[in-house]
């Protein structure tokens, strides 16, 4: 497993991330053991980074990861957790809350269900739009002082957000959606973070299983995600499809997978763009690490992008009521 420093100011982790957040139930329901073996056997082939919320399962999430790291060294993990994000008993979402106070109590949580005394990057989940973010990186920057975390980082905020976080403390990566079919960032928000030094740790590489090569229409389940997500939609999957069939031939020719494909391109956008993996299997671990070996030409590139296209995906990546909340679809 390769290495990379992340940002400029950031830990060394594996170039490829595990993302936990399908092993409580955001995707359905999930295999509580095979999840454990499948946070094993990432950590086995050398993934250092494992990804995860506290409002995934409510807490759910961050008990599995450290019931998963009881045998292991601690040193060897890099937890990556998000806060701020509200929710009900029911799981229904209500806002975010980032105010300085909130963000001690949710992390005070945070470390007691991961059995840890330290984060090695927290991170808000959204912006709150109540509170200015130089208060929340301040806060944040203060508990990297008291040795509580080690660094900071943000999730989907647009550019004017990631300058003025930028400006109180070095901010190490920012963790948004980018896949084939989730381009936003190339225009504005990519410029901004390799300007200031920042990764992008990238999530939805598979735009949730979607461009994976194993989805198939109505494969959904209540409580998933996807059955809320307009790309998911009946006339959107279609299209959607459609286009997975399009890399499916060059895939094939290339002789990786389609998911192989897609996670490849992403790592093949710079070396400051780290690929998180929602696998919640051990065979679909196995594949995305496969990744590493597809070694993409100019070529290659050219035919997944004619396969492809930029903003050719149908339907929004998110349902409005969630875009509403997210800085980083803000536009000028
Ligand atoms: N910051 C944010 O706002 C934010 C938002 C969402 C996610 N995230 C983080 O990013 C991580 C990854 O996001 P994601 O789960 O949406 O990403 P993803 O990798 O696009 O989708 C993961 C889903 O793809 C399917 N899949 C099929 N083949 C796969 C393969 N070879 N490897 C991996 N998955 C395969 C799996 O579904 P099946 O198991 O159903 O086959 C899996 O649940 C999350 O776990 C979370 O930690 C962050």
């Amino acid at each position: 497993m390769k290495t990379i420093t992340l940002g400029k100011t950031g830990p060394v982790v594996s170039t490829i991330g595990l993302g936990c957040m399908g092993m409580s139930g955001m995707y359905g329901p999930a295999d509580r053991a095979e999840s454990i073996a499948t946070l094993h056997a990432a950590l086995d082939a050398g993934i250092t980074l494992l990804d995860t919320g506290d409002f995934y399962g409510m807490g759910h999430n961050e008990m599995l990861i450290a019931e998963a790291l009881k045998e292991r060294r601690r040193e060897d993990v890099l937890l990556s957790v998000k806060f701020g994000a509200l929710r009900g008993p029911d799981g229904i979402w209500s806002g975010y809350d980032c105010r300085p106070a909130a963000i001690r109590n949710f992390l005070a949580y945070s470390l007691q269900r991961l059995g840890t005394d330290h984060i090695d990057i927290y991170r808000p989940s959204r912006l709150d739009p109540a509170v200015p973010i130089e208060e929340t990186i301040g806060a944040l920057a203060d508990l990297v002082k008291a040795g509580y975390i080690r660094h900071i980082g943000l999730s989907e905020v647009g550019s004017e957000t990631i300058r003025r976080a930028a400006a109180v403390h070095p901010i190490v990566d920012l963790q948004i959606e980018y896949s084939l079919i989730s381009r936003g960032i190339e225009d504005d928000i990519l410029p901004t973070c390799r300007a200031l030094g920042i990764a992008i740790t990238a999530y939805g590489v598979l735009s949730r299983g979607l461009i994976s090569g194993h989805w198939q229409k109505g494969a959904t389940t209540g409580g998933d995600f996807r059955t809320l997500s307009p790309r998911f939609q009946d006339g959107n999957v279609d299209r959607n499809l459609a286009l997975v069939e399009a890399l499916r031939r060059v895939a094939e020719e290339k002789g990786a997978t389609v998911a192989q494909l897609a996670i490849a391109w992403v790592a093949a956008q710079g070396a400051d763009i780290l690929p998180l993996v929602g696998a919640r299997r051990r065979d679909r671990l196995a594949e995305a690490l496969g990744a590493q070996q597809v070694v993409l030409t100019e070529a290659d590139l050219a035919a997944i992008e004619a396969a492809v296209p930029k903003d050719a995906a149908a339907g929004e990546r998110y349902p409005a009521a969630a875009l509403a909340h997210m800085d980083s679809e803000k536009r000028a």
